[in-house]
């Protein structure tokens, strides 16, 4: 086969498949920000992206032999990806970087995690022969995420002659939380990205923490070639505008509006359930509304799409347990015969996104931290009126939106209750205004440009 010179790798592909009763394969194309941006290389251009097969469907499409041009997935033994995705990269190094754990929820290093440690170096390495044996001399390879965190100190071992970048979507945290992990495992993280020629993150906080990281673990005058980069993700206007006006979200938008009643207001969030999401938090500033504020009894709904993920991992189900028990007591507590003051969906249904992003007059995104966050990006751009958008100072996302949101402390349930009210209240022509400027920002750098300004800037850093 020829080989490559533009490598994409990372956990989760652009496609994966289901098998039915029959065995017979259907290909799902996935959604998301790398997937587009890297569409508009194509696979012409000798594009290849490497990921894993992540369940049984994509084993056994691996296996027959089937898949797309311009992919490669790999079969990685379901026991080596089991630790090395739920148990160190969903655990350990997720809940590490967006600063989740706090006492009770510790981390555990002792020999379950040793197991795992090595499940993962299994993993990154797997990756890195892949990349190796597919990267034409010279190529660039762009490793995505905190799963692949070792690879590029690997590939770099097996091709010193490729350019290679590492890209991180999600925070990184600053020392003295980064520290909190074995000093050798924190090396490892660090000296793993430190194999690309450049590391790029969603924004500079998250840059900075990285450079930090590596003075506090690896000392001063790390002796280290590796370029930091940032580039803030943005919105696909020209896709989420087309894909909002089809006859699917339209539909959707009709349901909704039923569940919320004509005439009354909605608070919109979308989120994988995911505790860093701080959906709870969400519900008890809603509940500390309706308490706060009455005259908004009956006026105003709280539309809630909290869609499954990772649901293998213990944590991540509890989570979506209290979700649903929190959002059935405060509708026991404060309904009304015509007003259901919660609406949850939990099932995954990206038209009932767009329909909710549409009809929003309030957007909640209240995470304790996100690499980004898209929502607050894509809500302005699809917005069929306006919307006032509440924003966690937590997010990547604040350091482009900041100005036009109302800012909130995602800790603070109280504040986040006043914020609701301040965005509720908002004259409608102020919203519009404010989400026109939102907008512009969030569509400044979109995905295919994204992608472009790291091959670009990495061809020029090595
Ligand atoms: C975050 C990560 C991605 C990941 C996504 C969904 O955005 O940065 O790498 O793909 O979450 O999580 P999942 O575990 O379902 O791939």
């Amino acid at each position: 086969s020829t080989q490559a010179q533009i490598l994409v790798a990372s956990n989760r592909g652009p496609v994966s498949y289901a098998q039915d009763e029959t065995g017979t394969l259907t290909a799902k194309r996935g959604g998301g920000g790398l997937v587009s941006g890297l569409s508009a290389i194509g696979p012409e251009a000798g594009a290849l992206w490497v990921c894993s097969a992540l369940g049984d469907g994509d084993r056994e499409a691996v296996r027959r032999g089937v898949g797309e041009e311009g992919v490669r997935m790999l079969d990685i033994p379901a026991d080596v990806h089991e630790d090395a995705y739920n148990g160190i990269a969903n655990s350990v190094l997720w809940f590490m970087s967006h600063m989740l754990y706090q006492t009770p929820l510790e981390p555990a290093f002792g020999a379950e995690f040793r197991r795992q440690w090595a499940s993962f170096e299994t993993y990154n390495r797997a990756f890195a022969e892949a990349l190796a044996e597919e990267a034409a001399q010279g190529a660039s390879v762009l490793v995505q995420d905190y799963h692949l965190t070792l690879a590029p100190r690997m590939l770099r071992e097996l091709r010193p002659d490729l350019r290679i970048g590492h890209f991180s979507h999600t925070p990184w945290a600053p020392p003295e939380y980064f520290r909190l992990l074995p000093d050798d495992i924190a090396a490892q993280l660090l000296g793993g990205i430190l194999g690309a020629d450049r590391a790029a993150f969603l924004t500079q906080r998250w840059a900075d923490a990285f450079t930090d990281c590596c003075h506090a673990v690896l000392g001063p005058g790390i002796p280290s070639g590796t370029r930091i980069g940032v580039h803030g993700l943005g919105a696909d206007a020209d896709f989420l505008r087309k894909r909002s006006h089809e006859a699917d979200v339209d539909e959707r938008m009709v349901s909704l509006r039923e569940q919320i009643g004509e005439g009354r207001k909605a608070i919109v969030r979308v989120d994988r359930t995911e505790l860093s999401k701080n959906i709870v938090r969400g519900l008890l500033a809603f509940r500390q509304l309706l308490e706060d504020q009455p005259s908004w009894r009956e006026r105003v709904v709280h539309v809630a799409l909290a869609y499954p993920s990772r649901q293998d991992l213990a944590v991540y189900r509890d989570y979506m347990t209290e979700v649903q028990r929190l959002a059935d007591e405060i509708n026991s507590q404060y309904g009304t015969p015509g007003w259901t003051p919660v609406v949850l969906h939990l099932k995954d249904d990206f038209a009932r996104s767009l329909a909710a992003y549409r009809l929003a007059d309030v957007a909640l995104v209240n995470p304790i931290r996100d690499g980004m966050n898209l929502v607050a990006k894509e809500v302005p751009v699809v917005s069929d009126a306006g919307c006032a958008l509440v924003l966690s100072r937590e997010a990547g996302a604040y350091e482009e939106l900041g100005e036009d949101a109302i800012v909130v402390n995602p800790y603070d349930v109280s504040g986040t209750a006043r914020a609701l009210h301040e965005a509720l209240s908002m004259p409608l022509d102020e919203r519009a205004e404010r989400t026109k400027r939102l907008a512009a920002a969030a569509t400044a750098l979109p995905p295919a440009q994204w992608f472009l300004d790291q091959l670009e800037a990495l061809r020029a850093a090595a």
